[in-house]
């Protein structure tokens, strides 16, 4: 795994929040772009504590669910439990039954550690009301577990579920209660900042990984041209590498040139034309870039 700043703190966030140290349970509500690296952090995080398989339980300390599209506050529920079990059961519909079941299978299965990720997948609603119930599953999901931590994880989008407000059950939706209450603040996972030896050791892990060559700080106009088409994202970085390697082309810049037309984007300005895009306009771009 290739590690940088803004993803070591995330890990000490997610162990924190594992291991319960902030007194309370609090929830962790992760965001980042596509491609920065989420989905990767939690597996990297889960594979640290294996299941334990005894004859008669499995033991799961850390889960991984992968939300998919998520019409009701119980298909929230029910995409926990599929994680758990294959048998889903009577009066799935019924999210007060799920929610009872759930907490059997969580102490069942001695889980520690719940990671929901694609937690967007939840809140694609116009009117905002089957969010605002999403967002008041999750907090009870917190309240009848409270040994059990939780995660979230998502694109930007996801930010707005720690706003929502939602009611009461006895005040139906009137709007008092907000899920920051029992989360941290939200905490983004960042892309890799341009012009800094941490991207040109991001550059060089994947380069590695994928048999290219690797750059030393005498490569800066091609590292820059590599930022502006990936704009820092370690996975779209992989897949410009991964697919620049099976080109047929011997020239680096080339190589490159098609991977990204093929792979990244075909009808964009393309940051590998050095007839189009002069090195400083590169660094122009850059430079506005991080002013946004
Ligand atoms: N820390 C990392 N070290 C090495 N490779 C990584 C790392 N983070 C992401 N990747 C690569 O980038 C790809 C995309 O990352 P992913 O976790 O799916 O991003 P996200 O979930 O944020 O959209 C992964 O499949 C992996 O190949
Ligand atoms: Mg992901």
């Amino acid at each position: 795994m290739f590690t940088h700043p803004s993803l070591s703190k995330c890990l000490e966030l997610i162990d924190q929040i594992h291991q319960q140290s902030f007194g309370k349970n609090y929830g962790l509500l992760l965001t980042g772009l596509s491609g920065v690296g989420k989905t990767y952090l939690a597996k990297a995080y889960q594979a640290r504590f294996p299941t334990v398989c005894t004859p008669e339980v499995n033991y799961y300390p850390v889960i991984y669910v992968k939300l998919t599209e998520t019409k009701t506050a119980t298909d929230f529920l029910i995409q926990i439990v599929k994680s758990l079990t294959s048998v889903i059961g009577k009066s799935a519909n019924k999210a007060h039954i799920v929610q009872d079941r759930l907490a059997v299978l969580l102490t069942a299965h001695r889980v520690q550690l719940i990671i929901i990720d694609e937690v967007q997948e939840c809140l694609t609603d116009i009117d905002g009301i089957t969010s605002q119930r999403m967002a008041k599953q999750i907090a009870a999901l917190l309240d009848n577990n409270p040994k059990v931590s939780v995660i979230l994880m998502g694109t930007p989008v996801a930010s707005r579920l720690l706003r929502l407000k939602y009611g009461k059950l006895t005040h139906r939706l009137k709007g008092e209660e907000q899920l920051s209450r029992r989360f941290l603040s939200e905490q983004r996972l960042h892309i890799i900042p341009s012009r800094c030896e941490c991207w040109l050791l991001c550059c060089n892990y994947c380069a590695t990984q994928l048999g290219l060559p690797p750059f030393t700080l005498n490569n800066k106009p091609i590292l820059n041209r590599l930022h502006v088409a990936t704009d820092g994202r370690i996975g779209l970085l992989t897949k410009l590498f991964a697919i620049a390697s099976s080109s047929k082309h011997k020239n680096l810049l080339a190589k490159l040139e098609d991977a990204y037309l093929l792979g990244i984007n075909s009808s964009a300005y393309n940051p590998f034309d050095t007839i189009a895009l002069s090195d400083d306009d590169i660094i122009g771009i850059l430079d506005s870039r991080e002013f946004d």
